[in-house]
């Protein structure tokens, strides 16, 4: 079903004229400087953000658990010649984000953006989430999102630039059956980001979340397969697809450039309409 997707995606962008759309649009390496640490970067959203934030001039630094699949998604973001270090971690352990922050401070020196994507779902009804789940859900969704702001902000104050993004979701402001667990992790990071805009306004850092509707990704594979229920998920989708991860990409390099610096404190829908009903 991805597969299908993404020949769909490259044939709509072949009629558009503009199958190579990474390198047609970044003319200017408007990040070039920054240093950005992106978590769960190693697919997904997460990849397709790397990838747009490298494609503007951004040192690369990518985190996730899986070093195979980190060290091969690192070597693709680096085709868009952006220096590239991937550090496995777990981003709900307190140590380990506390040793990474260390690190990439030893290795790579400041961050000026954070982004905020590694994420999970468990799908099921509320009376059948185990307590374990429920809190693993809550620890990679919300959590891990407030120790890596602790662990990271001390070095991306004072410099009068600053870009935290949180991956939150249209789940975080509407839900459906069976994810309970997952919109109240996303409304709390969409709380979480209003109330650290205001700390950090002083600052110049801004604080914003980005609520995607769906898209296709591996999180979305178990859908996606089910024939009737990716038609259900379409026929809800005004514009009629699944999102292409390389939009979020575009939003999240417009998010860090100078021209949104105005922008703190909110949450950016970028689901089709699907909220709009
Ligand atoms: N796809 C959508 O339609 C959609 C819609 C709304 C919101 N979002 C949000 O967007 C973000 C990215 O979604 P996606 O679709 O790209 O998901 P995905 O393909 O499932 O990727 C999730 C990423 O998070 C990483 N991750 C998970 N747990 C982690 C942990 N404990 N420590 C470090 N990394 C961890 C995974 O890497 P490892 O497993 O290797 O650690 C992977 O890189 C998530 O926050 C998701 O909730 C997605």
């Amino acid at each position: 079903m991805l597969a299908q997707f993404r020949a769909r995606r490259n044939a709509r962008k072949r009629s558009l004229g503009c199958a190579n759309r990474y390198n047609d649009r970044v003319t200017h390496k408007e990040l070039k400087g920054r240093t950005a640490v992106i978590t769960g970067g190693n697919r997904g959203l997460g990849k397709a953000i790397a990838t747009a934030l490298g494609s503007a001039g951004a040192n690369i630094v990518l985190v996730a658990r899986d070093k195979y699949v980190l060290s091969s998604a690192a070597e693709e973001v680096r085709a868009t010649g952006a220096e590239v270090s991937a550090f496995p971690a777990d981003v709900t352990d307190e140590k380990q984000v506390f040793q990474l922050a260390q690190d990439i401070r030893g290795r790579i020196g400041t961050v000026d953006i954070l982004v905020n994507n590694a994420g999970i779902n468990v799908r099921k009804s509320v009376e059948q989430f185990t307590l374990a789940e429920w809190n693993s859900v809550l620890a990679t969704n919300l959590t891990s999102a407030f120790l890596m702001c602790r662990a990271f902000i001390p070095g991306m104050k004072g410099r009068g630039y600053g870009r935290i993004l949180n991956l939150a979701s249209m789940m975080g402001h509407v839900s459906i059956p069976g994810r309970a667990a997952y919109s109240a992790s996303k409304a709390g990071l969409i709380g979480f980001t209003k109330a650290l805009a205001l700390e950090l306004a002083p600052d110049g850092v801004t604080v914003v979340a980005i609520s995607p509707g769906p898209f296709a990704t591996e999180m979305n594979t178990p859908l996606m397969n089910d024939p009737q229920v990716s038609s259900q998920f379409t026929s809800r989708i005004p514009l009629g697809r699944w999102g292409d991860p390389e939009e979020i990409g575009k939003l999240a390099a417009y998010l860090c450039s100078e021209h949104a610096g105005f922008i703190t404190g909110t949450d950016i829908l970028i689901d089709g309409g699907w909220t709009a009903q």
